[in-house]
């Protein structure tokens, strides 16, 4: 995908109601982003994949829901107070602000061309503050949480007692995170407000390098099944200096974008930093005894850090296409296509009379499909030839098109979004047809009609 088709996905997610600029009525505010309808199905569907995958489809992993706002101290033993930082740098002529490691060179601003103009680098703490209650001095002074793990350490021990889980078992939750940055960019990529959906895995200090293994496969076939390929896949080791302050061994899943090659996914050995600081600093014991062996020590974690809308955005980066093909007539024409795989695809099925006279049984199809838990959408305007270059342009891997003969033989004519191949299928078999194509896309790397 190229950097113009990076331009034209960036204006079918706005003219399609995928994603858009927040308070775009007032001009828009920089890193704030909206989802409008098929942005928010396609990013619960990724949410509630993960979720599935996680938490759901695992006997030894459980979920929370956790404030945003946290006891400030929290993030003093966490060490973000302190090091989640960017080192930053002003351009003296026109004011614009910089990460610094970010700039190919510090000799030339970007956005003047000013030379030798950038001020010392500061180190800029990335955490977005507000105050509670009514003083707005220090002392009300709390931080909206820049990730969700925090919350998971400090609950650690009541989740552990209440679902009487045994080492090793997981925590995960998706919940908002913020972060000041200091240069938002690349459409969504990198916001000040997105969504995490974190896990952490609680292991004996001894099972942690295989554990850590472990979690990078079972994440790479996550990335898979969502619709990614192996060519825009990759894994990148954090050397020595690149490792956040509380990683012991970091590997990032990369995909790559019209704009590089960048991480999506962070698989983190923490050791046991974060307990032993909430231990620290907070006076209450997180040791576990271990029964079997009679030990006592704080687990060791392993996490695995995903972004809701970087992911998104990674999928409708790899998903989209703009395809020459022959029409009914013959003739050369272009199509917008998003190849999202089913389970994911924010309209799943669309219901499609061939006329509107046709209408009435028409949504009764679409209104059981609907009640069997697909996600549907019912059009009956214009040419049946645009309709389906309407659907193919938001993703919908299935069109059911009613007709005159199916009111005779209880049959509809089911068209796949990929091959553009028809099948006539009796109504009745509908249900299960679709059901085994969604489990299918779950499970499976390569999706066949
Ligand atoms: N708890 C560990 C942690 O937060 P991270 O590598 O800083 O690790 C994890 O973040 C993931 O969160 C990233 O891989 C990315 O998908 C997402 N993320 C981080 N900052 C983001 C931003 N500014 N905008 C969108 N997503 C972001």
């Amino acid at each position: 995908m190229s950097e113009v088709q990076m331009k034209e996905l960036v204006a079918l997610c706005k003219h399609r109601g995928f994603i858009f600029q927040s308070s775009e009525i007032y001009g828009g505010i920089n890193g704030f982003w909206d989802y409008g309808p098929y942005g928010v199905e396609l990013k619960n569907a990724i949410k509630q994949f993960w979720w599935q995958e996680m938490v759901q489809r695992r006997s030894d992993v459980v979920g929370q829901d956790a404030s945003i706002i946290m006891h400030p101290k929290v993030w003093q033993a966490s060490g973000h107070v302190e090091n989640f930082t960017d080192p930053m740098v002003d351009c003296k002529e026109c004011k614009s602000r910089f990460r610094s490691d970010q700039l190919e060179t510090l000799n030339v601003c970007p956005n003047c061309g000013a030379k030798e103009s950038f001020t010392e680098a500061r180190l800029f703490n990335l955490m977005l503050k507000t105050n509670i209650g009514a003083n707005t001095d220090s002392s009300s002074e709390a931080f909206l949480r820049p990730e969700t793990a925090q919350a998971i350490f400090t609950n650690y021990k009541v989740i552990q007692r209440c679902s009487r889980k045994k080492l090793p078992f997981g925590i995960a939750q998706i919940g908002k995170a913020f972060r000041n940055e200091i240069t938002p960019r690349n459409f969504t990529f990198r916001s000040r407000e997105f969504e995490q959906m974190e896990m952490q895995y609680f292991v004996d200090p001894d099972d942690s390098t295989n554990y850590f293994e472990y979690w990078l496969s079972e994440r790479y076939s996550f990335f898979r099944r969502v619709g990614l390929p192996d060519s825009k896949l990759r894994f990148h080791e954090h050397g020595e200096g690149e490792l956040a302050h509380y990683a012991n061994a970091a590997k990032d899943i990369e995909v790559e974008f019209p704009f590089g090659w960048q991480e999506v996914e962070g698989i983190h050995d923490r050791s046991n930093f974060d307990l032993s600081q909430h231990e620290l600093f907070s006076g209450e014991e997180m040791k576990y005894f271990d029964e079997a062996s009679g030990r006592k020590f704080i687990p060791h974690v392993i996490e695995t850090s995903i972004g809701a809308d970087r992911l998104s955005l990674a999928v409708l980066c790899n998903s989209f296409e703009r395809e020459q093909i022959k029409n009914d007539k013959g003739k050369e024409e272009f199509r917008n296509v998003m190849r999202f795989k089913p389970h994911i695809a924010p309209v799943q099925i669309a219901v499609l009379p061939l006329m509107k006279k046709l209408s009435e049984p028409s949504l009764k199809l679409e209104q059981s499909l609907r009640d069997e838990g697909f996600r549907t959408e019912y059009d009956q305007a214009g040419q049946i030839g645009k309709r389906y270059r309407r659907q193919d342009e938001i993703g919908t891997p299935f069109c059911v098109t009613f007709d005159f003969d199916s009111l005779e033989d209880s049959c509809v004519t089911v068209r796949f979004r990929d091959s553009m191949k028809q099948q006539r299928i009796p109504i009745s078999d509908l249900n299960d047809f679709f059901q085994t194509r969604i489990k299918n896309s779950m499970r499976n790397y390569e999706i066949s009609e």
